[in-house]
């Protein structure tokens, strides 16, 4: 039994998470729509009832909720995620406002558990989330030397704004999201670029994942973020050193039994993970696993997700879920 809210309802990933908590086994007794004043009125739909989007404010939280799932921006997780943890509410953010926040538990159910030592509770970077479902039971056996990244990411990653700039683009209007066309494209640009010469979104996949799998300063990640002409499900090409030494078949046999995770590996056959086939579900998929032949005990790992779904909104639900089967 609980009572939730959406804030940012009407966006690409709070509608998603809307459909998802519908799906779920939760009991859900009374559920809040809330978007900005441009929304207010808007009627949405949960679990075959109307619900009317209320314009967030800071009065928004006064009300018996139990869990907020936030997915409305950075300054909006910034102004009012305290105001609910506040008036006792449990807040799952989206953003990336409070992800690195020492005292802010940052969660993937397959990988750790909330502490709630603070009633935020961060929701990792979508990239993030699809790398360290596979990774988590590969160091708990073999422990993690070093990573480097390199994303393939789609623009449903951007909201809807991205998705408009890669369907506009097709009949040749000029982009708004992105500075440059994403149609026809690759942009080696995700988020705003730092003194180091890397981008946001690269330093969250590397933080993100130390954080999450709790990794030593020994650990080295480096990471490259890239957006692709694809409209939904990020790839990302995961390459890895291990500390002690892994056999081809042991990683396979460690991914095939993981949580959360699905093993499509013929290549013989065509069969890899591919954004078109993995939209729609919640579970990261790896394939194309195989030995580093330029390093020892080093490997890569070809994984694909749904970046709205487990990248965001189904991260967040399971979180909720997490925490409700514990109460
Ligand atoms: P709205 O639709 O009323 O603008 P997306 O990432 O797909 O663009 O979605 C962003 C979501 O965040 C939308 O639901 C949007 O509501 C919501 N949002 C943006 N700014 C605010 C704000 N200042 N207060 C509340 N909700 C906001």
């Amino acid at each position: 039994m609980a009572i939730f809210a959406i804030v940012g309802a009407t966006g690409v990933v709070g509608t998603k998470m809307i459909e998802r908590l519908a799906e779920s086994n939760l009991q859900v007794d009374k559920i809040y729509m809330m978007a900005s004043s441009r929304s207010a009125g808007k009627v949405l739909r949960f679990r075959g009832e109307d619900v009317v989007v209320e314009e967030l404010n800071e009065h928004s939280f006064d009300k018996d909720i139990d869990y907020a799932l936030f997915s409305a921006g950075g300054s909006t997780s910034l102004q009012y995620a305290e105001i609910a943890e506040k008036n006792g509410v449990i807040v799952i953010d989206n953003s990336s406002a409070w992800r690195m926040d020492p005292e802010i538990d940052l969660i993937v159910p397959e990988c750790n558990t909330p502490t709630l030592n603070r009633k935020i509770i961060a929701n990792p970077n979508c990239s993030t989330i699809q790398s360290v479902v596979p990774l988590k039971p590969l160091n708990d056996r073999f422990g993690i030397e070093r990573i480097t990244y390199t994303t393939y990411q789609a623009v449903s990653g951007s909201g809807q704004g991205g998705i408009d700039d890669l369907l506009n683009g097709q009949r040749g209007e000029a982009p708004k999201k992105y500075p440059h066309p994403i149609y026809n494209n690759v942009l080696p640009h995700i988020d705003s670029f730092l003194e180091n010469g890397y981008t946001k979104e690269e330093m969250k996949m590397i933080d993100e994942t130390k954080k999450i799998l709790s990794l030593g300063d020994d650990v080295n990640i480096t990471a490259t973020c890239v957006r692709v002409p694809v409209i939904n499900s990020h790839a990302v090409e995961i390459d890895v050193s291990f500390k002690k030494d892994a056999s081809l078949e042991e990683v396979r046999d460690i991914l095939k039994n993981a949580p959360g995770v699905v093993l499509v590996d013929n290549p013989e056959n065509n069969e890899y993970p591919i954004p078109t086939e993995v939209t729609g579900h919640d579970e990261v998929y790896v394939g194309r696993i195989r030995k580093d032949i330029s390093r020892p005990r080093s490997f890569h790992i070809w994984c694909v997700a749904d970046n709205i779904r487990k990248g965001a909104a189904s991260n967040a639900v399971q979180i909720a879920e997490l925490l409700e089967s514990n109460r």
